[in-house]
């Protein structure tokens, strides 16, 4: 008898931690949807515990910022930053910073799109560990030597191997070089990567592969405020803006803390998500 009781009062209280209100309250709005379909963390590639402004391509769109739509693929994750592909090298939560590497230089230096690739500027920055290298492509036959650190490399071109160069740090545009090659592009690189290729005789594999770092630059604090509120950081495309998922009722910043509709322990402050959570984005 005693221990029946229990049972169902452990089953209420079990319950009751799962916190699903909408499956009492018979309703499911846009917003109690959002929040159960985007995660609070997920993984991409080799990369765990990945959060707002992030989503993966298996995420509806809302779950994160536009600009920050991960390719998951594999052991790889991907990213588009105007329009180019970029291999996530690793990723700094705490400080922002992403180091990536331009896909396409990774997988043949040849085989690329001769654009000069830059960053979407309202979204990410450079940071003071990056320097340019330059790529130097369809070249006349140079003899001299050169400082900085210049290398050789050929491209296959109608069955003929094309002189091409790989320059880091970057050659000045008005370098001698880059008069005499047809193409010459300027690829964000690691300062230590340049000193590797200069000092430690790195391969251009080397320094390509080792990427570069960007740091995003969106606000942290409104997903900050709506995950200590209990909710989900999300993101709006008809308003164009950030907006805060919550288990119970629309709200565009922060949770609040009315209660859910039917009995349930986020009615109970001691099962509520903790509010001074020290959980980050
Ligand atoms: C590389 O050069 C371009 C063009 O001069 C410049 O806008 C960019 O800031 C440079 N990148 C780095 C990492 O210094
Ligand atoms: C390239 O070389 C192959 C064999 O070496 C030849 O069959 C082909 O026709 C050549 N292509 C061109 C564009 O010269
Ligand atoms: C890339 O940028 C450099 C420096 O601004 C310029 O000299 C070069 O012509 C550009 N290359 C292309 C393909 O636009
Ligand atoms: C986005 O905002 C609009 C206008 O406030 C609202 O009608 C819509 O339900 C919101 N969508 C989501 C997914 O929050
Ligand atoms: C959360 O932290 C703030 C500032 O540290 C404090 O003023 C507030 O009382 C705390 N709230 C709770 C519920 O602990």
């Amino acid at each position: 008898m005693s221990s029946s009781i229990f049972r169902i009062s452990l089953f209420i209280l079990m319950f009751s931690q799962l916190q699903f209100p909408l499956f009492f309250s018979g309703y499911v709005n846009v917003y109690e949807e959002a929040y159960s379909k985007c995660p609070a963390s997920f993984s991409c590639g080799i990369f765990t515990d990945i959060g707002y402004p992030f989503w993966s391509n298996d995420q509806p769109d809302y779950c994160g910022h536009p600009g920050f739509k991960l390719d998951c693929l594999g052991d790889t994750a991907t990213i588009d930053i105007n329009s180019q592909k970029y291999d996530i090298v690793e990723i700094y939560h705490e400080s922002q910073i992403l180091k990536i590497a331009k896909a396409d230089f990774m997988s043949n230096i040849c085989l690329i799109n001769f654009i000069n690739s830059t960053l979407d500027f309202n979204l990410f920055e450079y940071t003071f560990s990056d320097r340019n290298a330059s790529l130097l492509y369809y070249c006349d036959h140079l003899t001299e030597h050169h400082q900085p650190r210049i290398q050789k490399f050929t491209c296959p071109i109608n069955n003929r191997s094309i002189d091409c160069y790989f320059s880091a740090p970057a050659i000045s545009s008005y370098d001698e070089l880059s008069s005499r090659c047809k193409i010459s592009l300027l690829i964000p690189v690691l300062a230590l990567a340049v000193e590797g290729f200069t000092i430690h005789s790195w391969s251009i594999d080397q320094v390509i592969k080792e990427g570069f770092e960007v740091k995003w630059i969106i606000d942290h604090g409104p997903c900050n405020d709506c995950l200590i509120s209990g909710g989900k950081c999300g993101y709006n495309r008809t308003i164009n803006d950030f907006t805060c998922f919550c288990p119970y009722q629309p709200s565009p910043r922060t949770c609040s803390r009315m209660q859910p509709p039917a009995n349930s322990a986020a009615a109970n402050p001691s099962t509520a998500p903790a509010a001074n959570g020290s959980k980050a984005c």
